[in-house]
């Protein structure tokens, strides 16, 4: 039980030993102003968080305390003013150190601007999110190292709460980015929301519309990169938030049965692949690929009277699906969307491979779609597999394996994966004195099926004798 007593003191004395905090009391002290670091810094102190962005509150004038810090810092400070929010800013060594005057701040019901007026530090502190990001410690010389706890944020640290300060209608309709911040919380620290807050997102979940969608991406993607991810996902369905920020997950929701033949829940199964997954990647983007590789299952869902349920194609859907949804949650659409799309159109592939007898031109096939990614890929295959049954997870683990070893085999014979024919587009243009064109194009994927497809291998001399071969099909010889 940690009390503001002579354990807290000896873990805020060690955390505000170094030379910053020493520099920030000299300069408050000689200027005769109230400091306090506060916040996120020192909300991490206490979770044992190394966190390297430190935000100061000062009584008056944090641009001007700001400055003389930054004089005291030397060459190696660098400063930025924000005059127009009043705060200022020192990037210093690998520090982010911000400075700004303690604020009161009243809101109007369709705007996150606030109106904001000096205030004491019990202003600023009320002002602030969540009990535990409400934490202030004094950095003037006679203080120093004395904690402000108005809300009593140590205990609910300790109980692992996230609560307002106030009351959290109040607290969400000032900034409504704050329910989904609570739910970032909540899922990164395996934190519980404390009832009245949680009831209060639900009651101010539309309030989410007056925020930019680039903020609300800041924050699901926090959720995303959390250690059990759905505990954050679950938390945004119940609340109603997930309905507005991203609804074609909410699709996901439910199990039909018809004449007796039940299917899956794909939304927890997609939750389930996603914490499967993030046990073993903290790649932002294979994480999405599990959030999406069912995304169009919805779209494809039909029941036919011998299979059953069936989604065919729903991978294909889903790649072409993920453009609008990224485009829509500001997403970025560049290499790491096309990459997205990749796993998610290829990810019932190695399965098939799992269900026939593997050839190795389908190997060869999977290696060339998936290049440099197949690893990914394969780890994605792998965090589907949520069957209840563990005799099923192993025989699909073991086969696995066994395509693993496959492509394997077949990447060290045939160096598939960043396979370029031997033979390009211009030098085919030449041996048959070509323009470009559909002639050409036709010969370029008649060698990389060829290869793929272990016709010939993947050398010059037989590739050139095939080319010779195929262009006289067309009615096309080398010229002299
Ligand atoms: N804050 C707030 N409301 C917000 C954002 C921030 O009240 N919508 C306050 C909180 O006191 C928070 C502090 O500003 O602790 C700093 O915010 P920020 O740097 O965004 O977040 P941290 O709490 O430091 O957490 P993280 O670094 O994980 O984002």
């Amino acid at each position: 039980m940690i009390d503001n007593n002579l354990e807290v003191q000896d873990i805020i004395q060690k955390k505000l030993s170094g030379e910053i905090f020493t520099i920030v009391r000299q300069a408050a002290d000689e200027m005769q102003l109230e400091c306090y670091v506060i916040g996120g810094y020192v909300r991490d102190i206490f979770l044992y968080r190394p966190s390297k962005d430190i935000d100061f509150v000062t009584v008056g004038k944090g641009i001007e305390l700001a400055k003389t810090v930054a004089n005291k810092l030397g060459r190696k400070a660098h400063l930025s003013v924000f005059k127009n929010f009043g705060t200022a800013q020192i990037k210093y060594k690998d520090m982010e150190i911000e400075f700004v005057g303690a604020r009161k701040e009243s809101y109007q019901r369709d705007s996150r601007k606030p109106i904001v007026e000096d205030g004491t530090l019990e202003d600023d502190q009320n002002r602030r999110d969540f009990t535990i990001n409400a934490l202030a410690i004094c950095v003037n010389k006679d203080r120093f190292g004395e904690l402000l706890d108005p809300f009593d944020g140590l205990k609910d640290l300790e109980n692992l709460i996230i609560r307002t300060p106030l009351d959290p209608d109040i607290t969400f309709s000032d900034d409504p980015l704050r329910m989904m911040r609570a739910i970032r919380f909540s899922s990164q620290l395996g934190f519980d929301i404390e009832p009245s807050t949680f009831d209060a997102i639900t009651r101010n979940c539309e309030r989410i519309n007056i925020i930019s969608k680039e903020r609300i991406i800041d924050e699901l993607n926090k959720i995303v990169l959390s250690p059990k991810p759905s505990i954050g996902f679950l938390q945004l369905e119940k609340t109603g938030l997930l309905d507005i920020i991203f609804p074609e997950l909410v699709a996901l929701k439910g199990a039909e049965t018809k004449d007796g033949v039940g299917h899956k829940d794909n939304f927890y199964h997609t939750l389930a692949v996603l914490d499967n997954i993030s046990k073993n990647t903290d790649n932002l983007w294979l994480r999405w690929s599990a959030i999406l590789h069912d995304i169009a299952k919805p779209a494809t869902k039909r029941f036919d009277n011998k299979l059953g349920w069936t989604f065919h194609n729903h991978n294909f859907i889903g790649e072409k699906m993920i453009p609008g949804i990224f485009r829509r949650m500001k997403l970025p659409l560049n290499e790491k969307m096309k990459y997205v799309q990749k796993m998610v159109g290829l990810h019932m592939r190695p399965q098939v491979l799992v269900d026939e007898d593997i050839t190795d031109s389908a190997v060869r096939r999977l290696l060339f779609e998936a290049g440099d990614d197949i690893e990914d890929l394969m780890t994605l295959c792998e965090a589907d597999i949520t069957s209840k049954n563990p005799n099923r997870v192993r025989r699909y683990l073991t086969n696995f394996k066994i395509v693993r070893q496959k492509l394997k085999e077949i990447e060290e014979k045939d160096h598939i994966r960043n396979f370029q024919p031997p033979i390009k587009g211009e030098e085919i243009m030449e041996i048959f004195n070509l323009p470009p064109g559909r002639e050409v194009g036709q010969l370029k994927s008649s060698i990389k099926d060829a290869i793929l497809d272990g016709v010939i291998p993947n050398e010059y001399n037989a590739v050139y004798a095939y080319l010779i071969e195929k262009a006289k099909k067309i009615g096309l010889t080398p010229k002299k």
